[in-house]
C-alpha cells in the first residue's frame, strides 16, 4: 500500500484514470494470475518453511506466465512478495525467517501482465492458530467485502473508508492510518488514495472504470506503527497482532468487480500446480 500523503491544499485536482472495458479484462488477467498465485501459496505455507521459498515460488511463477513482479525494484524494494508475520503489517521482507505453528501470515504480490498490474494480498493460518487471531482474521476479512460492497456508481470514496473502519472498531480492533490502498492501472499506485477510515458520504463521486486496491490493515491493539531498520517492515508500535488482506476492485455499471477473486477456471489451475508441487514435478527452486 502507498504510504498516506497529506493533502493540505483542498484545491489540488486530482487526476484519476478511468479504465475502458479492453483494459478492465487486462487488469482482470493480471488479478487471475495473482490469484492464483497466491491460492498455491496458501496451500504452501506450513511450518517449517522459510519465507524466501514463499517468494522463490512466487516470482518463478510470474515469469513463468509472462508476466513480470510489479512491487521488485519499486522505490528499491527487493522481492517478489511482501510476507508479514504477526506483528508485522505490511512490507515484510521474504528471508530466512522459518514460519511457525499458530503464525499468522500476511503475503502481497504485484505482477505486471501486458502493462497493467495485478494487486492483491492475503494472510492465512500456519498450523493452528489461536481464537483470538481466527477472529481477527475473519474480521479483517469481512470488513474488506463491506468495503467492497460500497465500491458502487453513485457512492462516494470514503463509503468505502468507513465501512472498513467501521466494521473493524465494532470488533474491537484499529485500522491502521499511515498506510491506504490506492487506484491501480498502468502504475501501481495511482489516485485516489484509498484510507481505511473516513466519513462516509465525503470523499471524490465513484465513477466507472475506477480501480481502487482496497487493504485494510486491521491491528489487534494501536493502530500506530513502526518501521524496522530494513527500512521496509512495518510493525505494530504495541508488538500485538495485524492482518492485512487486499483486493482490486473496478467500478462497473453493474457493480463491484472483484478483479483479484480467484475464479473456477484459475481455482483448477491452481489445484493441478498444488498436485504437481506435491509430487515433486514442479519446476520451481522451492525444493533447493
Ligand atoms: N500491495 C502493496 C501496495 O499496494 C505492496 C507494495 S510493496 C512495494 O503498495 F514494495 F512495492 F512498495
Ligand atoms: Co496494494
Amino acid at each position: 500500500m502507498l504510504l498516506w500523503v497529506l493533502r493540505h491544499d483542498h484545491q489540488e485536482t486530482i487526476v484519476v484514470t478511468l479504465k475502458s472495458k479492453a483494459e478492465l479484462e487486462i487488469m482482470y488477467r493480471a488479478n487471475q494470475l495473482v490469484a492464483r498465485i497466491l491460492s498455491d501459496l496458501r496451500a504452501m505455507a506450513r511450518p517449517g518453511l522459510r519465507t524466501i521459498e514463499l517468494d522463490q515460488f512466487a516470482e518463478a511463477e510470474v515469469v513463468r506466465e509472462g508476466a513480470r513482479p510489479a512491487f521488485k525494484g519499486y522505490r528499491g524494494y527487493p522481492s517478489t512478495l511482501c510476507i508479514s508475520v504477526n506483528e508485522e503489517i505490511v512490507h515484510g521482507i521474504p528471508g530466512k525467517r522459518v514460519l511457525q505453528d499458530g503464525d499468522l501470515v500476511s503475503m502481497d504480490l504485484g505482477v505486471v501482465l501486458d502493462g497493467f498490474i495485478g494487486d492483491a494480498a492475503i494472510t492465512v493460518p500456519v498450523g493452528a492458530i489461536s481464537d483470538k487471531a481466527s477472529k481477527q482474521l475473519r474480521v479483517t476479512e469481512e470488513a474488506l467485502f463491506f468495503g467492497i460492497e460500497k465500491a458502487r456508481v453513485g457512492g462516494r470514496l470514503y463509503d468505502i473508508s468507513s465501512a472498513i473502519q467501521w466494521h473493524a472498531e465494532k470488533n474491537g480492533y484499529s485500522v491502521v492510518r499511515v498506510f491506504v490502498g490506492h487506484g491501480v492501472g498502468r502504475q501501481l499506485h495511482e489516485e485516489p488514495q484509498v484510507p481505511n477510515f473516513g466519513r462516509r458520504g465525503r470523499g471524490m463521486p465513484l465513477k466507472a472504470g475506477m480501480v481502487l486496491a482496497i487493504e485494510p490493515m486491521v491491528n489487534e491493539g494501536t493502530h500506530e506503527v513502526r518501521i524496522l531498520s530494513d527500512n521496509w517492515t512495518a510493525v505494530t508500535l504495541d508488538g500485538k497482532l495485524s492482518v492485512h488482506c487486499e483486493h482490486s476492485v473496478a467500478i462497473t455499471e453493474e457493480g463491484p468487480w472483484i478483479l483479484s477473486e480467484l475464479s473456477a477456471t484459475e481455482a483448477s489451475v491452481s489445484q493441478d500446480m498444488q498436485q504437481q508441487t506435491a509430487r515433486g514435478l514442479h519446476v520451481g527452486n522451492i525444493h533447493a
